[in-house]
């Protein structure tokens, strides 16, 4: 039996570092992603080749324990050891995949090569796994193999997002709601910043840890047992500051506002506010630089010049940060002028020239030949 999968990269409009505190994002998938074909095998080798790297790996279904390698093969055995890990039972196979995601932009080309492995091998083995338990053991595979705390946007916009529309994901419940992005004169340009993601797992990790701790914090100050930030208030925070770091405090508050700014997102994007929209990542923006401390020189240098740029509804950092994207709203005649004058300011001080891509909302996972009744 053969495969065909695509599954896309995602670029998240609005709500950051809020899935892994339970609460609300806005990501919608890109055009660029992962494009995978894969054929079973009769024993239990899996064979996957890069064409990007041209690199080829192979190891067993039987053998696999999550280790901390780093090889980019990683992400493919995480999804096997995921799956086993869930009680199914599939064939080894050989893969072949390349694609057109940046690699460690923050578009999250490894979260597309994760669903697009889960898939197909879901499909070769008639497991009729739902996308969305696909997304779940794929994040998985980073999680506990991978050894990166993501949270679940990722893979769930890759796996279930629609064709013009963004997918509003509750982090908590796990429910989702494709929101319609009736973007008329405007578009959304993504601009790679080219710096790279140096530390970017463990720096995230530490963020993760961070907002554990905030939380453990007002939970004792308040007398409450909150399950995570999403259920805090600003009111439970003001109680708690005095007895918390700064910087803690201001993690808190950058989610809960983040959480708050999602819910007025989607229902700008629903009334077709784009002004509104842009305010609120704007002001995202300000949030990641200044209380979660995520942002970098060479991004913010893209954001302000962004924001200031006329046309412009919108700008910030998409991702978990550290370097990667940012994402711009902008009117559609102005991109090329958006793209000379954010070359013009970056000309100085970057070493390397940011890449733009101008983007649609795309649609989510693709599997050929699966019969349309098998989609969740
Ligand atoms: C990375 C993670 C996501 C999310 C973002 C930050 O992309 O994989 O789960 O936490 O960072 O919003």
């Amino acid at each position: 039996m053969k495969v065909h999968v695509q599954a896309p990269g995602r670029v998240n409009i609005i709500g950051e570092h809020t899935d892994y505190n339970q609460g609300f994002v806005l990501p919608m998938a890109v055009s660029m992603g992962i494009s995978l074909t894969a054929e079973s095998r009769s024993d239990k080798l899996v064979k996957v080749y890069s064409r990007n790297l041209d690199q080829e790996a192979s190891f067993s279904l039987s053998g696999l324990i999550p280790a901390d390698s780093h090889n980019w093969w990683d992400y493919p055995a995480g999804v096997c050891w995921a799956l086993r890990k869930a009680g199914y039972k599939f064939s080894g196979a050989n893969i072949v995949f390349g694609g057109d995601l940046p690699i460690g932009a923050g578009l999250s080309s490894s979260a597309a090569l994760e669903v697009a492995v889960a898939a197909a091998l879901s499909h070769l083995s008639s497991l009729k796994i739902p996308f969305r338990e696909l997304a779940l053991i794929a994040q998985r595979a980073e999680n506990e193999y991978v050894g990166v705390q993501c949270g679940i946007m990722d893979q769930f916009a890759s796996a279930l997002s629609m064709e013009g529309y963004g997918i509003f994901i509750d982090c908590r419940s796990l429910e989702y709601e494709h929101v319609p992005l009736n973007l008329g004169e405007h578009a959304f340009v993504i601009i790679d910043s080219r710096v790279k993601r140096n530390l970017a797992d463990s720096a995230y990790n530490h963020r993760r840890a961070e907002c554990a701790e905030a939380l453990a914090v007002i939970n004792r100050a308040a007398g409450k047992q909150s399950k995570s930030l999403r259920e805090i208030s600003l009111d439970d925070l003001e109680k708690a500051r005095p007895v918390m770091l700064p910087e803690l405090y201001n993690r808190g508050y950058f989610v809960v506002r983040e959480n708050q700014r999602v819910l007025a997102a989607v229902q700008a994007f629903q009334r077709g506010d784009l002004q509104a929209c842009g305010s609120l990542m704007n002001q995202s923006h300000e949030g990641l630089r200044r209380l979660f401390e995520v942002s970098c020189k060479e991004v913010d240098l893209i954001v302000d010049a962004a924001q200031a740029f006329r046309g412009v509804l919108g700008a910030r950092m998409t991702g978990a940060g550290f370097g990667g994207c940012v994402i711009v709203l902008v009117r559609r005649e102005r991109i090329k002028k958006l793209q000379e004058r954010i070359l013009e300011k970056t000309q100085a001080s970057a070493s390397r020239a940011p890449h733009f891509y101008v983007t649609k909302p795309a649609a989510g996972l693709k599997v050929t030949g699966l019969p349309s009744a098998e989609r969740p």
